[in-house]
């Protein structure tokens, strides 16, 4: 069949009602998908889990908790969220489908079901599904790249995992929307990313950088940027990657963006990237105290390096201990 997974396409339906789910299975035989059925939202949980459905048919009304509750729990968790739902429901209400819009569900069957309806449906939403596969899988490769060249260096082992967890916490002290949340913790892990084309020579160097070193190392955030510009759902990461090294004071690079000329996510990292590199072992020197390192960012602060009011935040959730980093 074209476009859709290689393998048979695994299909859960989840309704309390086992005649349902017999009128279901009898509709989509012979298309050659493996069905998978759960009678309850907590079978079906533990159902996702287990097989990695390319679609979900789901009841809305059943004993315990209900469709939207199961959606809902699907759509929030990260390693399932793409997975399509289609909502099988015999109530027309606007509210429902509203209802079912807003926890994420991607279409609507009203029961009883036009056979010709749904088997069009499930086909189209397993070929949706197909294409954000290829997607997720771009972008698979191009944080693996990221991870790759964190690998390259010891010194820096674990770096962007920690800038992805203390970035998205200030982020949710600064009360950031979720989406900003999102944005901060990939921009993490994908901040360096154009790292990949410095020389470890360069990259690893103990001692001092001479100019021309230091001005290679600068390409990196353009570099970068270049490498995640062609997907398109990186573009929101794409000012971090870019200007992680601007200066609150217009001192820093690729651009020499001053205040809030820069992006605020990029801000944000810039903060916690300085932080990691002064709290952890480099080639060039060892690892500061914490107390030793906010100093030091502190009095670049008053000098007009780091945006006050971030930097604030941050010193709170260092105090507050709520840094990963400090566990
Ligand atoms: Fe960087």
């Amino acid at each position: 069949m074209q476009n859709l997974p290689q393998n048979n396409p695994k299909i859960l339906i989840v309704d309390d009602s086992p005649d349902n789910i017999y009128t279901l299975e009898q509709i989509l035989e012979d298309f050659n998908y493996e069905i998978h059925k759960a009678l309850n939202g907590n079978e079906a949980l533990q159902k996702i889990s287990e097989i990695d459905p390319d679609l979900i048919l789901l009841d809305v009304v059943m004993p315990g908790m209900n469709g939207f509750q199961v959606a809902s729990i699907v759509k929030e968790n990260e390693s399932t969220r793409l997975i399509p739902i289609i909502m099988l429901t015999a109530l027309e209400g606007k509210e429902d489908r509203l209802k079912g819009y807003q926890v994420g569900v991607d279409d609507f069957i009203s029961k009883p079901f036009n056979i010709f309806e749904l088997r069009a449906r499930v086909r189209n939403l397993l070929k949706l599904r197909t294409y954000v596969n290829e997607l997720e899988h771009a972008e698979q490769i191009i944080f693996s790249l990221a991870r790759t060249v964190e690998a390259k260096d010891k010194y820096t082992e674990g770096h962007s995992e920690r800038l992805s967890k203390m970035s998205s916490l200030l982020g949710s002290r600064l009360n950031f929307p979720k989406e900003d949340i999102v944005i901060l913790r990939r921009g993490g892990i994908l901040h360096d990313i154009g790292k990949i084309a410095i020389q470890d020579s360069i990259l690893q160097k103990e001692g001092p950088l001479t100019d021309e070193e230091f001005d290679i190392i600068k390409t990196h955030p353009e570099i970068g940027e270049r490498i995640c510009a062609p997907l398109k759902s990186l573009k929101p990461i794409l000012p971090t990657i870019m200007h992680h090294h601007e200066k609150f004071d217009g001192s820093g690079y690729p651009a020499g963006l001053k205040g809030e000329d820069i992006p605020i996510h990029a801000r944000i990292m810039g903060i916690v990237d300085c932080f990691d590199a002064l709290t952890t072992t480099r080639s060039y020197r060892p690892a500061m105290t914490l107390e030793k390192a906010l100093s030091i960012m502190d009095s670049e602060t008053s000098k007009g390096k780091w945006d006050p009011i971030i930097f604030d935040k941050f010193i709170e959730l260092v105090h507050k201990k709520e840094l990963a980093l400090l566990d």
